[in-house]
């Protein structure tokens, strides 16, 4: 499988059998992004909560072939506007045909763009050809990403580093140090002057604690 990185929250996993599942799809007006939504297609697009630089492009990537996993007050606001969509609850997760998919808990808010509430803010784990992908959603650091880990052994932790709307550095490298896993890749930072940090620190503060992290560059894309 294959995991690219459009920067911000914003990733694409294609699996071996050729799924295509977009999170987070924040593109056309993500300064950091040098895909745009028009360029995309998706079979799946998982949209962790309703903030603008989450919901993003889905409405526009989104096919009558095209699923959106979210949390059901998201779901309906998305079907009013036809899309297709599959609910899911925090702590639920279902076997979809390409792996399985768990909402979990985010220490966040969710409000559509026009300004309508969108039920809880979620983090989302993917378990995928025997790997498990952790994408943390927007999120302050929170104890039970201990549970998680202990639930969901994660190869790779997808978490947000650039303080003032989620983690900072010093949270998300605890976090990593919680979570364990084969590789920590940070996001959510550098998209706007209030998210400005400089994830060379997020590397060094994670190796600190004996976890591998690695920066992935807007447009990158790794084989998982
Ligand atoms: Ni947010
Ligand atoms: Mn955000």
């Amino acid at each position: 499988m294959k995991l690219r990185y459009f920067g911000h929250s914003a990733f694409e996993l294609v699996t071996q059998a050729g799924t295509r599942i977009l999170i987070d799809p924040f593109l056309d007006d993500n300064p950091l992004s040098p895909v745009k939504s028009s360029e995309l297609t998706a079979d799946y697009i998982i949209v962790t909560h309703a903030h603008g630089d989450h919901l993003g492009d889905t409405a526009k990537i989104a096919t009558t072939a095209s699923t959106v996993i979210c949390v059901p007050e998201l779901a309906g606001y998305l079907q009013k506007q036809g899309l297709n969509t599959h609910a899911m609850q925090i702590g639920g997760a279902f076997d979809f045909d390409f792996g399985k998919v768990k909402l979990c808990k985010a220490e966040h808010g969710s409000l559509t763009p026009d300004g309508k509430y969108a039920g809880l803010a979620a983090g989302v784990i993917l378990i995928i050809e025997d790997k498990t992908i952790y994408h943390a959603g927007d999120t302050g650091i929170f104890g039970d990403m201990k549970l998680i880990a202990e639930l969901h052994p994660i190869d790779y932790f997808l978490v947000p580093i650039g303080g003032n709307y989620t983690m900072d550095i010093p949270d998300a490298a605890l976090a990593a140090s919680w979570i364990r896993p084969k590789l920590a890749i940070p996001m959510h930072y550098n998209t706007f002057p209030l998210i400005a940090v400089n994830p060379e620190d997020f590397i060094t503060a994670t190796q600190k604690y004996g976890v591998s992290s690695r920066i992935m560059k807007p447009g990158e894309i790794i084989k998982l």
